[in-house]
């Protein structure tokens, strides 16, 4: 069943739209968002949140340290195929492209699509977290500086403006780590309809990562080290942090699994007691078991995302996959 929580509302454009800026401040009324997604969260049955909220500095931080654990096989397997095929991949996008990136991060798998491209002409990494992508940007632009790098501080799950294309600039998304994964089928197929048409005429570079033996998932979202708990649990702490809330956050665990039907593994935070939680003045309980919901990452077969991606209107062509076919890397024509 869809979950309200999940929606991407492309027709809610009220508040002000985000758009291009030198120095990626945060995006606005961010606060007012979480507010209203977490107090829907709490008063909902089950209780879920977007995972969006995730991404503050520290949990983006967080996520980087997660990017390199040993039990963490997509970063490095995707970064395996990035640099391996990176002149196939640069011989399909052609010269002169406009890379938008959406959900930025670090910036770091960018740089290898950079290397071996033919004079790309301009980056527009998209990110929520403002802090996170104004220091990446600048760190870029010192090593490519004849690059135009232009941050676009958004909320990518939502409809947002880009600057107009550059006269004869070819738009080519890049969609990696398989963020893909983290929207329910329906929101991915607005996104990817949504992305279809922002670059018409150019193309889409999408990594997913691949349905495989259930404990490899298991182990790379239940680290040994704690951090994927600690990035869980820091949703919880930005919430105390940021909207004044009383999250124990010893009251809750990180649990993580592999629905094995639904293809994707859950994140939740598990009340350990029965316990209330405050948010403006509202009190809402937890009993002992009761969850948070709090992540979906789906697992594709490179099959079912092509079928996906043509749904969406684009044309499926080149996909790579690492050796041990544990991650795809897709390149997807969009409609002209
Ligand atoms: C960003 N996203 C693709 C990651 C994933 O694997 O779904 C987020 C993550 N959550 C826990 N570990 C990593």
């Amino acid at each position: 069943m869809r979950n309200p929580a999940w929606t991407i509302d492309f027709a809610r454009t009220a508040t002000p739209v985000p758009t291009a800026v030198p120095e990626a401040p945060e995006a606005p009324a961010a606060h007012g968002e979480f507010r209203r997604d977490l107090r829907r969260a709490l008063a909902q049955w089950p209780r879920s949140m977007p995972p969006k909220y995730f991404y503050d500095a520290r949990g983006s931080a967080l996520f980087d340290r997660i990017c390199e654990l040993p039990e963490y096989y997509p970063t490095r397997a995707e970064l395996a195929i990035l640099r391996e095929r990176a002149a196939e991949i640069a011989a399909q996008i052609g010269p002169h492209a406009e890379i938008v990136e959406f959900g930025a991060g670090s910036l770091t798998k960018v740089r290898l699509l950079l290397d071996a491209l033919v004079a790309p002409r301009r980056y527009l990494p998209i990110d929520i977290s403002g802090e996170h992508l104004g220091a990446a940007a600048h760190r870029l632009r010192e090593d490519y500086p004849q690059l135009a790098v232009e941050p676009v501080v958004a909320d990518y799950t939502r409809q947002f403006v880009l600057p107009p294309p550059e006269a004869n600039g070819r738009r080519v998304g890049f969609f990696p780590g398989s963020t893909i994964g983290n929207f329910d089928p329906d929101e991915a197929l607005r996104f990817l309809e949504h992305a279809a048409q922002l670059l018409r005429g150019g193309g889409l570079l999408l990594g997913a990562d691949l349905v495989k033996n259930p404990a490899t998932l298991h182990a790379a979202y239940n680290d040994a080290e704690g951090v994927t708990a600690a990035f869980n649990l820091n949703l919880l702490r930005r919430a105390n942090a940021e909207l004044d809330c009383d999250f124990d956050l010893d009251g809750f665990s990180h649990c993580a699994f592999y629905n094995a039907p639904l293809r994707r593994i859950e994140m939740h935070l598990v009340s350990r007691r029965a316990q209330r939680v405050r948010l403006d003045g509202e009190c809402f309980s937890f009993d002992e078991g009761d969850t948070l919901h709090t992540e979906i990452s789906h697992k594709f077969t490179v099959e079912g995302l092509r079928g996906l991606a043509a749904r969406a209107g684009f044309r499926p062509a080149a996909v790579w996959t690492d050796d041990a076919r544990r991650f795809s890397v897709h390149w997807l024509e969009a409609p002209t």
